[in-house]
């Protein structure tokens, strides 16, 4: 008989497929976040061409290719104003991979991480493959994550709280005066911030803002992906970027 690791033994996918199981034929299946318009014309080409000029056949920087991580970094500046060194910028294997190295890098066994309930499933099964405990923190009525029920979960063994806006399930957006208070709270009790923005771009009540815009200290890290964004999620493309510290 198979016998997976501790870890492993933790993470739960069967309660996702009796949900979908119960769903039955004529239900609208809201599973997969797939956008509905192809992904751009110049991209496929850019790929294409990638291939057959040979630019793929190399290992390249652990952190991702310099032009890769230039263009991340202006996407963040023309977008948001943030002043992104490309150095701080990590591609990785699709947002899921800067999850997982987020969380991976920050949490030790048994730490606490405060996670959005109702939110996207990988963060409780990434937070117990790092060993640590995930702590659900329930939304507000509206839907939208509420920055009081993340301080007042606050204890000595958590080590970050997830934040996402929008937000998977929801399509919540929150408010500026929210994300000024995500980043206050990673500020003054020390803990990190990760920040989930891969539906930045799907906004349909009130505009994307992220804690790394306020945060006075390094312990906000943003993860976005180009699947959301770009209608790319086939090709797994993501990134993490944070400061210095965060992400050397
Ligand atoms: C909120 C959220 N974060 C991260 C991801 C992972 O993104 P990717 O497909 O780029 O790995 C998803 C994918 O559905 C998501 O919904």
């Amino acid at each position: 008989m198979t016998t997976f690791s501790d870890r492993v033994e933790r993470i739960s996918i069967s309660g996702i497929r009796e949900v979908f199981e119960a769903a039955g034929d004529d239900a609208i299946n809201l599973g997969l976040g797939q956008p509905d318009f192809p992904t751009p014309d110049h991209a496929r080409r850019a790929a294409v061409d990638a291939i057959e000029s040979g630019k793929a056949d190399a290992y390249t920087e652990n952190k991702g290719t310099p032009s890769l991580r230039e263009a991340i970094a202006e996407k963040h500046r023309a977008d948001q104003g943030i002043d992104l060194d490309p150095a701080n910028v990590i591609a990785t294997a699709g947002g899921s991979e800067a999850l997982h190295i987020a969380l991976e890098a920050h949490v030790d066994a048994g730490d606490e991480v405060l996670i959005p309930d109702p939110g996207f499933v990988s963060y409780d099964a990434l937070t117990k493959l790092t060993g640590g405990e995930p702590v659900p923190v329930p939304l507000r009525d509206d839907l939208t994550i509420d920055p009081a029920a993340i301080e007042a979960a606050i204890t000595d063994d958590t080590a970050a709280f997830v934040v996402n806006s929008p937000g998977n399930p929801t399509g919540a957006v929150s408010s500026e005066e929210d994300v000024r208070e995500f980043a206050r709270i990673a500020d003054e009790h020390d803990v990190l911030c990760v920040s989930d923005e891969v539906y930045e771009y799907t906004v349909f009540d009130g505009e994307h803002r992220s804690p790394m815009e306020f945060a006075e200290t390094d312990n906000v890290v943003v993860v976005n992906s180009a699947s959301k964004l770009f209608s790319m999620t086939g090709w797994r493309l993501g990134w993490v970027y944070g400061a210095e510290e965060r992400v050397e």
